[in-house]
This record gives structure tokens, C-alpha cells and sequence, in this order.
């Protein structure tokens, strides 16, 4: 069911339904989550690892004391600059919220979105509403609602049809449970702004002897089925059946698909839609200039290289 009414969609999902809609990262693909069979419905509409948390979202600030048992100073600080936007905490969660959205952790990942229509959308709702990205696990995240279809159609009961996303690249994931804030996931948030308001902020790396925090980062994402080639020198021969994704012009024009981005902001935006009509072209390789990984460039070469390993 494809629909633009946010009361209509929120319907499904006070059913105990699964419904895609918008926000200003990537579209998600929602579920109550008090409704843990319902939360079980996004894991298998998605193929997605049942060792990967799901993000809470929410319109209202009065809604996360149903989520979060304890709410540090930390995440105070960080809410109050970057709520509503692009920027996940990671906190401990109340007894209520099932271990199934959380892939058996206790701490939940929430989120509220800076984007009218998810607001509308999950006030409709009437309860916090988890959300992953709404594509096929391990695809390029949906930034229209045509590529949630492409992917989901006939899986799931909903699609709420919005613009394309804004940001194009998914909410930077801060975990705030322990003393110093650790950025689990880049995105929409850049490093630089977290410190702006917590100075102490860290960017989480993984120990060797420890399982990870963020468990859904090691698993393979963002891949289109073309493979993706990370290049820094313009000058290059490329392949048959190829595209190119930058902020410059290639040399070569021997492309049968280029994107030509005026910023790091509008490369992010394009990405992902580009990846999906590169492998509807047929499209065997997708070259992708690289860019400074300051500022929101830290995000998008996170991204960059997650879509190339293996390649
Ligand atoms: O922008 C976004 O965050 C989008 C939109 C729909 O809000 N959502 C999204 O969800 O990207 P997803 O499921 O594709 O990515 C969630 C990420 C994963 O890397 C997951 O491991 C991490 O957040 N995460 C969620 N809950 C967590 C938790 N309790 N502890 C650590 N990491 C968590
Ligand atoms: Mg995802």
C-alpha cells in the first residue's frame, strides 16, 4: 500500500503493521516497539541479522522516558543541541522496551527526526517507533520512496510516499552509557559539532579483545551489485559498462553514467540513488572520487569505503 497520508500509515502501525516512511537521512522502515512480533516482522522483511539493534524514533521529548532508564549528562547536552536531527544516543533502556529491537542488548539507540512528515507520521503513531534504513539487508539505504518499493515491495504494509532525503547518508550514532561519548557510526552530525557541545567526545574504536558496540557496523552494507572502485587520481582508464560518482569531472569520458556533485553534501545526497540506477543500467563498476575526510567528508568515506571492501 502506497500512501502520502501520515495518519493513514501510522494506522498500520498502530496494528501491530511495518510502514516505510521518510525522514531527513534515509527512509526507515517502522514498527511499534512495544510490539515485539512486529519488531521481529522489520528483522525478516529486511533479511537483516538478528545481532543488529534497532534505532528508536520519536516526535516528542516526553516519549523517552519509555525508552531510556537513566539519562546521562552527556546525552542531555547533545540532545538539547541536536534534537530534531541527524544524531542517534545510544542509552540504557527501560525494562519495557523488548530485547528484540535491541538485538539482546540493554541500551537502545533513539532518535528524533528533523523532518515534517516522520513527525506527523509518528505522532499518528502514538509510540515510539523503531526504525531501521528500509532496504533489503546489506543494499545501498533508501533515499527515495521508489527504492524502499524496488526493495520491499510486497514484504511489508506501507509505504509513506515523501521526497527524496535531504541528508542522503544515515544519523551519526553516539553511545553516551559510559563517561566519555563515543561516536559508533559517522553521519549527519560531524565530529567537529558533537564537541561543539560535549568537548570530550571520542570516536569509538574497536579493541581486539572486546565484541563490538556498534554490532551492526561489521556487517556488509551499502553495496550496490556493481562493484565500487575508491579513486583519488582523476587520470585513469576505466572499464566497459562503468560510472563515475565526484565532485570533479573524470578525464576519461568513457562513462556511460557520470554524477558531477557541486559539494560533499550533494555527493552524500546522491549516492545511494545512484548505486541503484547504476545496477538498473547494468552497470558493471562505479568508480567514486574520494574526498577530505574532515567535516561531513568523514561520513561520506565511511560510507565510500564500506560500499568498496571487497573490491
Ligand atoms: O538515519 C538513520 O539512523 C536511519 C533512519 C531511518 O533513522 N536509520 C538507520 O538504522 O540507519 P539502521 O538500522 O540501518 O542502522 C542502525 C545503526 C546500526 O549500525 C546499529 O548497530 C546501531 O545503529 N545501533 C542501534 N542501536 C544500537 C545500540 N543499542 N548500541 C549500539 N549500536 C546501536
Ligand atoms: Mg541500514
Amino acid at each position: 500500500m502506497l500512501t502520502d497520508s501520515p495518519e493513514i500509515a501510522a494506522g498500520y502501525v498502530r496494528r501491530g503493521g511495518i510502514v516505510a516512511f521518510p525522514t531527513e537521512t534515509v527512509y526507515g522502515l517502522g514498527a511499534n516497539v512495544f510490539d515485539a512480533e512486529a519488531v521481529q516482522r522489520i528483522f525478516a522483511a529486511k533479511a537483516r541479522p538478528a545481532d543488529n539493534p534497532l534505532i528508536a524514533h520519536i516526535a516528542d521529548l516526553s516519549l523517552i522516558n519509555q525508552l531510556a532508564a537513566t539519562i546521562p549528562e552527556s546525552a542531555r547536552r547533545l540532545m538539547k543541541a541536536f534534537f530534531p536531527g541527524p544524531l542517534t544516543l545510544v542509552l540504557p533502556k527501560t525494562e519495557r522496551v523488548p530485547k528484540v529491537a535491541t538485538a539482546g542488548l540493554d541500551t537502545i539507540g533513539v532518535r528524533m527526526p528533523a523532518h515534517d512528515l516522520a513527525i506527523r507520521f509518528l505522532r499518528a503513531c502514538e509510540t515510539p517507533v523503531v526504525a531501521p534504513s528500509a532496504n533489503l539487508s546489506g543494499r545501498p539505504s533508501p533515499t527515495n520512496w521508489q527504492a524502499v518499493h524496488e526493495d520491499l515491495d510486497g514484504r511489508i504494509d506501507c509505504i509513506l510516499q515523501g521526497t527524496a532525503t535531504e541528508i542522503g547518508i544515515e544519523s551519526t550514532v553516539v553511545d553516551c552509557t559510559s563517561e566519555i561519548p563515543l561516536v559508533l557510526r559517522s553521519g549527519g552530525v560531524t565530529l567537529e559539532d558533537l564537541r561543539t557541545v560535549v568537548p570530550e567526545t571520542q570516536v569509538y574504536l574497536k579493541q581486539d579483545h572486546e565484541p563490538p558496540r556498534s554490532p551492526g557496523m561489521v556487517h556488509r552494507h551499502y553495496c550496490p551489485r556493481a562493484d565500487v572502485v575508491l579513486v583519488s587520481d582523476l587520470c585513469f582508464t576505466p572499464e566497459q559498462r562503468s560510472a563515475w560518482i565526484g565532485i570533479e569531472c573524470p578525464a576519461s569520458d568513457r562513462f556511460d553514467a557520470i554524477s558531477q556533485c557541486d559539494s560533499v553534501e550533494q555527493y552524500a545526497q546522491k549516492l545511494f540513488a545512484f548505486f541503484r540506477e547504476c545496477d538498473r543500467r547494468g552497470i558493471t563498476r562505479i568508480y567514486c572520487q574520494t574526498v577530505d575526510e574532515s567535516g561531513f567528508g568523514v561520513a561520506l568515506m565511511d560510507r565510500l569505503r564500506r560500499a568498496s571492501s571487497g573490491t
